[in-house]
């Protein structure tokens, strides 16, 4: 090839990439097309390059001018280059500064932390009142023998809360009549099986579940009971009332007025109940009609006490003679219910968040 056709033959190549760049470039829209499209161009196995070549054939005066050539498009076409790249970077920007705005100031999504059960609470309440009085926690099995829910606390063989209707029964064995075991109906069984394997002094306090067929607005048939006692020598009524007084101060506040009332529990002699000033229509400030809760008697019930009976002492091997004790124990549930002015007990039950959260 002659130098004047190989000099002809370059002038075409950057005639046709000087004609072909704008639209190439201007035909793309993302930084990666722009920069294949330059690659195709000027990169080192580019276009540009591949004319380049040709240079060695041409005289050297020649060379310098044809070189000059290829150097002003190549400057051309990479001010393009950078000049669309700008472009590009600012319409990305753009598109993000008028897209919908990431709020910053959105709350993060908080962790609601779990918290007691109103019951677990009231429990811990009773419990620590009754630790800061010095006395001992314990607890007694829920299934439990008749022998010690029934016969060792001094139940006749027909008294009422013996009956079938009230208590649930575990599956005798085969062959032995009547069952002997039964899911406790209340926490007094703890008295036996503390009593039976210590001696006095005691003092003990044990909250527990019990079970009863009962089912209404203020019985589930699953419910919460504390029991009390205390076993020493000389311990009388008077130390029974104070405490126990001293106990609703406690929880329920110091101007609460209480009320012993004589009551019958086989266990005890002489029993009681101890009644609380209503702490809902607060009787004792000024009479007012229509409480639910008291019923308008001004008082409501909140626990079964009484001397332990000689006979329950004697039971545990202690001589009552030279001990004397005296026991309590008050529904859990029923305290909830007065502390948080609940009408249903079963809504403790349900552990229905919007309603546990309330309280
Ligand atoms: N155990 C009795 C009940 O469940 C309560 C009670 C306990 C009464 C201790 C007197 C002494 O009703």
């Amino acid at each position: 090839m002659s130098e004047a056709d190989v000099i002809a033959k370059f002038e075409a190549g950057l005639q046709a990439i000087a004609s072909d760049y704008p639209a190439a470039f201007g035909a793309c829209s993302t930084e990666p097309a722009l920069r294949a499209v330059n690659a195709r161009l000027v990169g080192p196995q580019g276009e540009l390059n591949l004319l380049l070549k040709l240079l060695p054939e041409v005289a050297k005066e020649k060379r310098r001018e044809v070189g000059q050539r290829s150097n002003q498009l190549k400057n051309q076409i990479q001010q393009t280059f950078q000049a669309k790249l700008a472009e590009i970077a600012r319409a990305a920007r753009d598109a993000e500064l008028s897209a919908t705005p990431l709020d910053i100031s959105l709350p993060g999504r908080s962790h609601k932390p779990g918290r007691l059960h109103p019951l677990t609470r009231i429990k811990h309440d009773i419990i620590d009142i009754f630790v800061s009085f010095g006395f001992d926690v314990a607890e007694a099995p829920e299934v439990e023998l008749y022998d010690i829910n029934f016969n060792k606390l001094g139940f006749p063989p027909d008294h009422p809360a013996t009956d079938m209707q009230d208590s649930f029964f575990i599956a005798p064995p085969a062959g032995s009549d009547p069952p002997s075991t039964l899911l406790r109906t209340h926490t007094s069984n703890v008295q036996i099986r503390e009593m039976s394997r210590r001696q006095p002094p005691l003092a003990i306090i044990s909250p527990g579940v019990c079970y009863r067929r009962d089912d209404d607005l203020t019985h589930s048939p699953m419910f919460m009971q504390v029991e009390g006692f205390m076993v020493d020598e000389g311990v009388t009524f008077a130390h029974l009332k104070g405490v126990l007084t001293r106990f609703v101060h406690r929880m329920f506040g110091p101007e609460i007025p209480v009320r012993f009332r004589p009551s019958y529990f086989p266990f005890v002699e002489p029993g009681g109940e101890l009644d609380i000033g209503c702490v809902f229509c607060k009787s004792w400030e000024r009479h007012k009609t229509g409480c639910r809760v008291c019923k308008d008697s001004g008082w409501i019930e909140i626990l079964g006490c009484g001397m332990i009976h000689p006979t329950v002492l004697r039971n545990v091997g202690y001589d009552p003679q030279r001990v004397t004790g005296f026991a309590f124990g008050m529904g859990i549930d029923r305290t909830a219910m007065l502390r948080y002015g609940i009408s249903d007990i079963r809504n403790l039950y349900d552990n229905d968040p919007r309603f546990l959260t309330q309280l």
